[in-house]
């Protein structure tokens, strides 16, 4: 069966209020147009044909290329579902009506519609249970009765047809001049049954500027937001040097030589937040020479550190740290040294050390290393 589908968007948007006619608003980089035609092409539809308005037939052209064909619509949707009508091929089967304004309607109901229709329904209407209760408005801003909500549907497209059925229904409502918000009532006052299949919450049209908004988080890539970052830092053992290591005193053990504390693990982490927030690295932020830092305490570079990645707009998620190193041995403080360093970075560290079975500097006990991997993400 040959599957064809019009996307009526000749309407100005003119609750939406945007400075662009509703059907052509970017939301996640793409014009809504374009996310509705795009989700009908994946869905197997053969051939799609948009309605416009005059003014922006050029403009659909471009956008759309060869995934449809591009019409002048009319004044009311009906009458741009007519015109586009008119361009759908003639050996079409099945004819999807669906707005440009419900751009996201997920494949899977664009699916659903069509299978009810080549399971031999003569109309397809996605509907979906009304949850709120039901008023009338009485005078002014008082209430009437309760309508039994168990009564209503919510309609929504993509609505589904034998195509002589639609073709039908516009003929008639053509003649008598008639008017609809949606091609089901159509079909059905030429006496054709309409069937409802469940719609989703996902299809919602698209109307106001708070709709734009729902559309705009439910389509948001929340990954996309996430930053990752590693570093690294390598030290000389200096002899009778406190040892600090990932937070935390270890005695009986040389500590490392460098500017501030030595302390590998909080510098390799403190690198990786500045990697993973984009402000630059560590010589950059404190500076080798800066007497402020003189053996300045790991976990101050850290808290210092995160500071500026939370001025950043950023939080940790989390991190981790390697210590690569001869001593001290880290497993009996593990548990100790991720409490003080998740505790300094606001987000879960985990420590993990290793040796280099002898080989390398740090092998051969002349220093320790460290590498660190943070992931952040917004505040
Ligand atoms: N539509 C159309 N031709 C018209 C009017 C509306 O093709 N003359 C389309 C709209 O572009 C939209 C769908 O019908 O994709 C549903 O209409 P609606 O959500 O009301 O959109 P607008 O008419 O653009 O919005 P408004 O009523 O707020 O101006
Ligand atoms: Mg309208």
């Amino acid at each position: 069966m040959r599957i064809a589908a019009i996307v009526p968007a000749a309407g100005s948007g003119e609750r939406l209020g945007a400075d662009v006619p509703k059907a052509f608003v970017r939301v996640a980089g793409r014009e809504l147009v374009v996310h509705a035609v795009d989700r009908l092409v994946a869905a197997g539809v053969d051939s799609v044909v948009v309605a416009v308005s005059a003014d922006q037939l050029g403009r659909a052209r471009e956008l759309l290329g060869a995934a449809a064909t591009v019409v002048v619509g009319g004044a009311d949707r009906t009458a741009s579902v007519a015109a586009g009508l008119a361009a759908v091929p003639s050996d079409a089967d099945i004819v999807l009506v669906h707005d440009a304004a419900r751009a996201f309607a997920p494949v899977a109901l664009i699916e659903r519609v069509v299978a009810r229709v080549r399971d031999g329904a003569d109309a397809v209407v996605p509907v979906l249970p009304v949850v709120d209760t039901m008023r009338t408005a009485g005078a002014g801003d008082s209430l009437a009765g309760t309508v039994d909500r168990d009564r209503l549907r919510i309609v929504q497209t993509p609505q589904g047809f034998r195509a002589d059925a639609l073709r039908r229904a516009h003929a008639v409502a053509a003649e008598g001049g008639g008017s609809a918000t949606d091609d089901a009532a159509l079909v059905q006052a030429v006496g054709l049954a309409v069937t409802a299949v469940t719609g989703d919450r996902a299809a919602l049209k698209i109307t106001t500027p708070d709709d734009l908004e729902t559309a705009t988080h439910m389509t948001a890539d929340p990954l996309a937001a996430l930053r990752v970052g590693s570093g690294i830092d390598v030290h000389p053992i200096e002899t009778g040097r406190d040892c600090w290591l990932a937070g935390l005193r270890f005695d009986g053990v040389d500590g490392c030589a460098g500017h501030s504390d030595g302390d590998v693990a909080a510098h390799a982490l403190c690198d990786a937040l500045l990697s993973a927030a984009g402000l630059g690295d560590l010589g950059a932020v404190f500076g080798t020479s800066d007497p402020r830092w003189a053996g300045a305490s790991g976990l101050i570079l850290l808290a210092e550190v995160v500071d500026r990645v939370r001025g950043a707009g950023l939080r940790v998620i989390n991190a981790s740290v390697q210590v690569v190193a001869n001593t001290p041995k880290l497993a009996p403080r593990r548990a100790e040294a991720q409490r003080v360093l998740s505790a300094a970075v606001g987000g879960p560290v985990a420590v993990a050390g290793t040796t280099t079975d002898g080989l390398g500097l740090t092998g051969r006990g002349e220093g320790r290393a460290a590498t660190a991997t943070a992931l952040l993400g917004p505040a």
